[in-house]
């Protein structure tokens, strides 16, 4: 009896270090997730006039986009109670960002990428909610979105989902630009407002006046066919992403996070170029239908 009282004397501060250890690596994690590749501060935050992020309100909620049949806001995430999820457990936020329901029941709508979100891993979907309860409170009332569309939601409760092993690089990529990043979600085609899986990567959508910019943009083909960047180098891929520079040099605009991406690893980058030339080639879409303008 004495020598296991002793053991457990002796193990529970450990096993406390060894808690905490797993906390702070957890919330590094989160916080390299929600501060890069994951880009939840490119809708959640509000953007400056010149397209970058305003650091004052970061994670504070703001406007996203207005299309025919929807006008989104995404909202507070800071964990101010009164505004933000100051209240949610990591659990319900977990719930939020990959199954789309908030803690009230109520389904979120688009453009927030559930179908791609389904498939963030466990450790890395707890890491984030662990990160958003720890950014600072900012008290700021946002709008809540309108729609006119059904929210049916996105598919049975996600149960569990297993890590994706780093060492198989291309499928890591996939991971990187599919559920977490969500590269492939602006990159490939839609049509008539549904992503068609066909065109993986071939970009041509048209992001109008999004985040309230006075711009509109189209996203590119990113497939490794001559028209995307099949001729481009790992390095000026590389460029494109973190820097928001095209190949002639030539500045690219946001929607894309550039300012988020510079943050991501020299790992990490491998690992979405990889994947990128692995996808099938595709010649480029066809010139996107310009909406007509309400006078
Ligand atoms: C493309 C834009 C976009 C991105 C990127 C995005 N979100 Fe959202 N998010 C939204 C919108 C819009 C809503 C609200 C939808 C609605 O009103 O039904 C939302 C809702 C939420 C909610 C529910 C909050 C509430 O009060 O209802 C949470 C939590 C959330 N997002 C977390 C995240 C996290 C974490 C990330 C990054 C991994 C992220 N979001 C990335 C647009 C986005
Ligand atoms: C919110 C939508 C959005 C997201 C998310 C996004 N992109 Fe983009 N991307 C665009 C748009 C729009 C352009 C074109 C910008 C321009 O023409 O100025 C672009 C341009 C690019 C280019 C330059 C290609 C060229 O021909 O100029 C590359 C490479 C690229 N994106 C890769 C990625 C990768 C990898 C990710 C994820 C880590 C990503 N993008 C995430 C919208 C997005």
């Amino acid at each position: 009896m004495k020598t296991l009282t002793l053991l457990t004397t002796l193990l529970l501060p450990l096993a406390g270090a060894a808690a905490a250890q797993d906390r702070e690596a957890m919330l590094e994690r989160g916080e390299y997730l929600v501060e890069t590749i994951a880009g939840c501060g490119n809708c959640h935050t509000p953007h400056l006039p010149d397209g970058s992020l305003d650091p004052e309100m970061a994670l504070a909620g703001a406007f996203v986009i207005e299309e025919p049949v929807f006008r989104a806001f995404a909202p507070n995430i800071t964990p101010d109670v009164e505004t933000g999820i100051g209240d949610w457990t990591e659990d319900e936020i977990v719930r939020a960002l990959r199954d789309g329901v908030r803690p009230d029941g109520r389904v979120l709508g688009p453009p927030m990428s559930f179908a791609w979100y389904r498939d963030i891993s466990d450790t890395d979907a707890y890491a984030i909610a662990a990160y958003l309860k720890t950014v600072p409170a900012i008290r700021n009332e946002v709008e809540l979105s309108t729609f006119q569309i059904p929210l049916p939601g996105y598919g049975p409760p996600v149960e569990n989902v297993p890590d994706v092993p780093r060492d198989d690089i291309i499928a890591y990529g996939e991971y990187l630009a599919g559920p977490v990043g969500h590269c492939m979600d602006c990159h490939t085609t839609y049509v008539a407002g549904v992503i068609d899986m066909d065109q993986l990567g071939r970009g041509g959508n048209v992001y109008p006046r999004v985040f309230g910019f006075e711009w509109a943009t189209v996203s590119a083909n990113i497939t490794p066919h001559e028209d995307g960047i099949g001729n481009w180098t790992d390095e000026e891929i590389k460029r494109a992403i973190t820097d928001g520079i095209g190949r002639e040099g030539q500045e690219l605009r946001p929607a894309m996070p550039f300012g988020l991406y510079q943050g991501i690893t020299e790992e990490d980058l491998d690992a979405i170029v990889a994947y990128l030339r692995s996808i099938p080639p595709l010649s480029a879409a066809p010139a996107p239908v310009e909406e007509e303008e309400d006078e």
